[in-house]
């Protein structure tokens, strides 16, 4: 693998708060890597620091080998970061605020060609204060895109978007990957993560607890999957069926935990085929992200 960012040892204190403790990671050139963690994990003030716009009280950020602390302008142009919105002027129009921020650039991308591949193609000229969450947050990645950088940081993308919007986002951000560039993005939807990243770091606490490709975190921190199901009628003493290691209700319905999904399965098919239960649904879930920041943490991850 090619090393496109590298993190050794970065450590930033508020005060007393040490909001980055201690963390190392590489990014490979091409994939999308993620920081996952809930809010307040230090996921942002890592991005700043590795953008350069933060000092870490101690530890390297290399960015293609460059340090970032050292030669801040010669990385500067190597990267694009996500503007929050905040920072939009209202009344310009998408296309006025690319040309705008095209002259602080040394070599930009042209305006309409990233109009157009962000889908914003008809709102090129309508002002800013018009467009919709989804398309404003669509015109700070075109913005992260402007001086055609390798490494894209995007400091959660899709958060305050609906559904729809953030399934387009999602391709957008595919879509950047498949340009030969890197993304460096945060997001505290463990399904984004999942479906998104090549490898992630999970954060919590200013510590990263584990780092891999989902799959492999899955495979090494969340080996139980769920039988979940609903019963018509009968009787069901799920803690004793083969497999199971724990037992939940949630929403009318019985989740089984298990390391051993098929045994499960087959013992609650032999009970419906010898008449004891009947039931109204049953299902196999995998575990996901969720169930590993579970494990690592002890809490649960949730939106
Ligand atoms: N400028 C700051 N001054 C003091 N504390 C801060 C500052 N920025 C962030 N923090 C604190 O540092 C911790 C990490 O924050 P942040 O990096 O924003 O986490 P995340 O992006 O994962 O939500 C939080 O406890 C936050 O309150
Ligand atoms: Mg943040």
């Amino acid at each position: 693998m090619t090393v496109a960012v590298s993190v050794s040892d970065l450590t930033k204190r508020y005060g007393s708060l040490v909001a980055v403790d201690h963390i190392t990671f590489e990014v490979a050139s091409g994939e999308i890597f993620g920081i996952l963690g809930p809010n307040g994990a230090g996921k942002t003030t890592t991005l700043e620091i590795m953008e350069g716009l933060r000092r870490p009280d101690a530890g390297r950020v290399l960015i293609d080998g460059i340090d970032v602390l050292t030669s801040p302008r010669e990385v500067r142009s190597r990267i694009g970061v996500q503007l929050q919105e905040a920072g939009f002027f209202e009344r310009l129009s998408p296309d006025e605020t690319l040309r705008l921020f095209a002259s602080y650039h040394r070599r930009s991308l042209p305006a309409h060609l990233l109009l157009e591949r962000l889908g914003l193609a008809e709102k090129r000229h309508a002002r800013v204060e018009t467009l919709s969450g989804g398309q404003r947050q669509r015109l700070s990645i075109a913005l992260a895109l402007l001086n055609d950088p390798s490494i894209v940081f995007l400091d959660e993308p899709t958060t305050g978007l609906d559904p729809q919007a953030r399934r387009a986002m999602w391709e957008i951000i595919e879509g950047i990957r498949r340009d030969g560039r890197t993304v460096i993005l945060t997001t505290h939807y463990m399904e984004e993560a999942q479906r998104l990243c090549d490898r992630l770091a999970i954060m919590d606490h200013g510590r990263i607890v584990a780092q891999d490709s989902p799959r492999a975190l899955i495979r090494a921190h969340a080996r139980e999957a769920t039988v979940v199901l609903v019963l018509e009628d009968g009787h069901l003493d799920a803690a004793r069926l083969p497999g199971v290691s724990r037992v939940d209700a949630q929403d009318g319905e019985m989740i089984l935990h298990t390391g051993n999904p098929q045994q499960t399965l087959h013992a609650l098919l032999d009970l419906n085929r010898l008449g004891v239960v009947r039931y109204r649904s049953l299902r196999v879930e995998e575990p996901t992200l969720e169930d590993v920041f579970l494990h690592l943490t002890g809490r649960r991850l949730r939106e």
